[in-house]
């Protein structure tokens, strides 16, 4: 026994001392970017990045220009900063850099799914259908019912529905949203009440698992953590399960077919659950953050509260008393579309990595040429490198509820990086082969519940003069930011006019 001790930590010594040695032997080659590997042996910026990942890069990039490459936790990462120089990344016609190599590693830890070949492709065929055409139009009509039933309850508005109630601003946006896109997508019974009652005990699971997400990603859990993200995985790989889903009736399109595909390629059930759990995550993750997003901008914004309230009552007229509004104005309300581009834009901040197959020669916009080793990780984030230019959206940090709108009125989509147009001026979504499959449906979701808030409901922060607040910075790089802390605000049925 007493040997034991010497033994392990000899060992340990061993592996730390062989991956030091890794990260020290690593130079960098002619036509590399520059190679920074960081105060801390393996480790190397892990901590800075992990800090205030923004911060870190704009350092980086004022030390090394638009391209470098840094080390993080053992794995080199090539960050590339100018997005004039994003489409070879994004396009990749000589198939060099891989999405599909780095998410599936992620997604079997995260979420235990072992991808199957062709499933990826499979996600998109399923989501070109599904998602987006007329596919799109049965599920917004669901949607609509779906926020309607959550947001009045299945007996409608109560009487009591008239007078103001509090809540925070966040957990109302992200628990609404959860709950009509869950039922949405996964399906629901005829009994809403008990729908509405495992929707809500889902939702609280969820954020239970949304909150450690960031850390479990990187690998900081503690035990105690540990041991309850098992739990929530198990949680929802039995809520999710195929078994579960084939008592309800509104089970989507999107997820019939995708589960369909599963069967037919002999995926176990136990498998097909975490696929759904999967999926869960990947369409409830990021629109009710958004949601509050935009209502936080909008209460703050009287001058937008205002636009868009008067388009809103000029494109639905009558409609607007009835939650049952016609899905197809959606494709009518540009001041909320760009309500909501300018939103992401300031709100989602996802990281796009690429894994690089052979070594591979990456041309800058500016005719540079720079080697990109077999093994490493290409890396974009464009909230930094696009959304927040001010070359090309001036005064980057402001809201500006008009930026996306032309003087005419109709959708502004050009814009200018050094004088030349650019193509990705904003990216919420991502972009290339990973683009998000859902942004159709994400849009219009969060556009009718935005829609039937500030039309049916009286809407005020209890503290008007609250800021804006801060983002959590755990979450840089995820996805769409959350609130450092909630924002208390009020609402109340508007009573008929
Ligand atoms: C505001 C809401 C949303 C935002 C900001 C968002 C953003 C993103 C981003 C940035 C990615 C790419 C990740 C990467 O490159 O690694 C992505 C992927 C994905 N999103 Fe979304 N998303 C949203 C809503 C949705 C919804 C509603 C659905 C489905 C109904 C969905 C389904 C997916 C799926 C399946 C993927 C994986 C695609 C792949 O593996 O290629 N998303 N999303």
């Amino acid at each position: 026994m007493v040997l034991w001790g010497p033994l392990l930590g000899a060992l340990l010594l061993v592996v730390v001392g062989y991956l030091c040695l890794l990260g020290l032997l690593r130079q960098r080659r002619p036509q590399e970017p520059p190679l920074d590997k960081g105060p801390v042996p393996w480790l190397g910026h892990a901590m800075a990045f992990r800090k205030n990942m923004p911060e870190f890069l704009k350092r980086m990039r004022a030390k090394h220009g638009d391209v470098f490459t840094v080390q993080l936790g053992g794995q080199y990462f090539t960050f590339v900063m100018d997005p004039l120089s994003f489409s070879p990344i994004l396009k990749d016609v000589k198939r060099k850099l891989d999405f599909v190599e780095y998410a599936e590693k992620l997604v079997l830890k995260v979420f235990g799914y072992q991808s199957v070949p062709g499933d990826h492709r499979m996600i998109h065929t399923a989501s070109t259908k599904h998602l987006m055409g007329h596919g799109l139009e049965d599920l917004n009509k669901t949607m609509r019912d779906c926020l309607s039933l959550v947001i009045l309850g299945p007996k409608g508005p109560s009487p009591d529905a008239s007078s103001w109630r509090e809540d925070g601003l966040f957990h109302f946006c992200y628990n609404v949203l959860f709950k009509a896109g869950y039922l949405s997508l996964f399906g629901y019974t005829k009994d809403s009440e008990r729908d509405l009652l495992q929707a809500e005990e889902l939702f609280t699971e969820f954020r239970k698992f949304d909150r450690l997400f960031p850390r479990f990603v990187y690998s900081l859990l503690g035990p105690r953590e540990w041991l309850e993200v098992g739990r929530l995985q198990r949680l929802f790989h039995k809520t999710l399960s195929v078994k579960e889903n084939l008592e309800k009736d509104g089970v989507s399109n999107w997820i019939a077919y995708m589960l369909q595909f599963l069967r037919e390629q002999g995926v176990a059930p136990a498998m097909q659950d975490k696929f759904n759990f999967m999926m869960l995550w990947a369409s409830q993750g990021n629109t009710g953050p958004t949601s509050f997003w935009a209502l936080l901008f909008l209460l703050k914004h009287p001058e937008a509260m205002q636009a868009l309230r008067e388009e809103a009552a000029r494109v639905l007229g009558e409609a607007q008393q009835s939650f049952n509004l016609d899905v197809s104005v959606l494709q009518r309300t540009p001041v909320l579309d760009s309500v909501m581009e300018e939103t992401l834009r300031l709100g989602a901040a996802p990281t796009l990595l690429r894994v690089v197959h052979d070594d591979h020669v990456l041309t800058m916009a500016s005719g540079e040429e720079y080697r990109l080793r077999n093994g490493d990780i290409v890396a974009l984030f464009p909230y930094l490198s696009v959304h927040m230019d001010p070359d090309i959206h001036p005064e980057p940090t402001a809201f500006k509820y008009d930026r996306f709108l032309n003087p005419d009125g109709s959708r502004k989509v050009d814009f200018y990086k050094a004088g030349k147009k650019i193509r990705h001026y904003t990216m919420p979504w991502g972009s290339g082969v990973s683009m998000c499959p859902g942004r159709f449906l994400a849009l219009s979701e969060m556009k009718l519940f935005v829609l039937l808030m500030i039309t049916h409901f009286d809407l005020e922060l209890v503290d008007p003069d609250t800021p804006v607040p801060p983002v959590d910075p755990q979450r840089w790089g995820f996805g769409t930011m959350q609130p450092s802390y909630e924002v208390r605000f009020r609402y109340r049925l508007r009573s008929p006019e």
